[in-house]
């Protein structure tokens, strides 16, 4: 079965910047190639076939713009298509409850709205905006620390039987009990955490598993990271990390045969450098024991565009949400998870992950 795919979106910000920059790049350069993307078709849907019909944020600045309008306010930064050659669409920012989104380093940018509703005020309306735009999946953005704002869209989900695509590291498609109530609602969940395309993680991962299926003994690794957007800035307040350090890490660990003592393995974010905008730096380092003990290393430094990074896998856990939804599959959906998110409630190597994931689309 194919057809329109129609979704709303939590967290306004860079990342979904960039996924719908992305599609109208495409569509105005039809003969543009569509790379940064694992596939061009799943199961009969394509890039094109995804209608973003509301958005919800806390941004003053957002809330009551069209889409095609928010996704160029402050302080995003993402610049790829003029935004005076964006197509107008009449899908509309809506209110948020505030809840923990908003960090302390991020607050003087994002200038969140004076709300004048309770957060049971907001739910009654949102599912109500849900209900008339016809949102099928809601795919959220929010920033690193927003565990309170996840569980109330999770909720919202749970209330109007809407899939779930959960790209930050705030555990639900991962967490026994959050993924039991969406099983039991046959609602398909898909996170937690986006894996970028050949992000830090992937990379990590890939040649972590390297060194240990070929043998070696690593002794201890680190992944450091810095940026310059809002998600880097919000990330310097500590006590927001402890989940993103958690999924992470494990996302690395979970690769190796013999697992690092945690003084060992060091996977964080770390600084926010202004001028690095949307790109990001990622300085990775193993260092294990070879033949007769002896010692080796490898330095890995990549320079990435953190949106692009991730829009090429968000494209294809909407689809994948939509298939679940058409096949009637609910709850978790492992093989997408384990394949596109940093932290799904079952790792798997990622070459196992790919298959699967295959297979599932392919209906087996
Ligand atoms: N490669 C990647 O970019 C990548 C990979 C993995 C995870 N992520 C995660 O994706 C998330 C989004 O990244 P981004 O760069 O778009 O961040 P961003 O800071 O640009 O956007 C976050 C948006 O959420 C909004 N917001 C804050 N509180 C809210 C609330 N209570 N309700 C609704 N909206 C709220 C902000 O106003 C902002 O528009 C981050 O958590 C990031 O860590 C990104």
């Amino acid at each position: 079965m194919t057809g329109r795919i129609k979704v709303g979106l939590i967290g306004i910000g860079n990342c979904f910047s960039g996924l719908i920059q992305g599609i109208e790049y495409y569509r105005q350069n039809p003969s543009q190639e569509v790379t940064g993307i694992i596939h061009a078709n799943l199961a009969g849907y394509g890039i094109h076939d995804v209608d973003f019909v509301c958005g919800f944020d806390v941004g003053a600045n957002k809330i009551g713009k069209p889409l095609n309008e928010a996704i160029y306010e402050y302080p995003n930064m993402v610049d790829w298509i003029p935004k005076d050659s964006m197509p107008k669409t009449p899908a509309k920012v809506y209110e948020s409850p505030a809840l923990d989104g908003v960090g302390l380093w991020v607050e003087n940018r994002i200038k969140p709205i004076e709300s004048t509703k309770t957060d049971e005020e907001l739910a009654k309306e949102i599912k109500g905006i849900l209900k008339e735009t016809g949102v099928e999946i809601l795919v959220s953005y929010l920033p690193v620390g927003s565990d309170k704002v996840t569980e109330f869209w999770a909720q919202i989900c749970l209330d109007t039987n809407t899939a779930f695509v959960n790209c930050i590291p705030s555990f639900i498609a991962s967490d026994e009990k959050w993924a039991k109530k969406f099983e039991d609602k046959n609602i398909p969940v898909i996170g937690d955490d986006i894996k970028g395309q050949v992000g830090a993680t992937i990379v990590h991962r890939t040649l972590a598993k390297l060194c240990s299926d070929r043998g070696t003994k690593i002794e201890k690794t680190y992944q450091i990271n810095v940026g310059g957007n809002t998600d880097f800035l919000n990330m310097k307040e500590q006590d927001r990390l402890a989940s993103k350090r958690i999924s992470k890490t494990e996302s690395v660990q979970s690769q190796l045969a013999t697992r690092l003592d945690d003084d060992q393995i060091y996977v964080g974010p770390s600084d926010f450098i202004p001028f690095l905008g949307n790109t990001k730096l990622m300085f990775m380092r193993i260092e294990g024991r070879q033949w007769a003990n002896i010692p080796y290393n490898m330095e890995v430094r990549l320079e990435v565009d953190d949106k692009a990074n991730s829009a090429g896998i968000v494209i294809d856990a909407i689809r994948l949400a939509k298939i679940a939804l058409d096949r009637g599959v609910g709850g978790p959906i492992k093989p997408a998870s384990a394949y596109l998110m940093k932290h799904p409630i079952e790792q798997m190597a990622d070459v196992k992950a790919k298959e699967d994931c295959e297979s599932f689309v392919a209906g087996k």
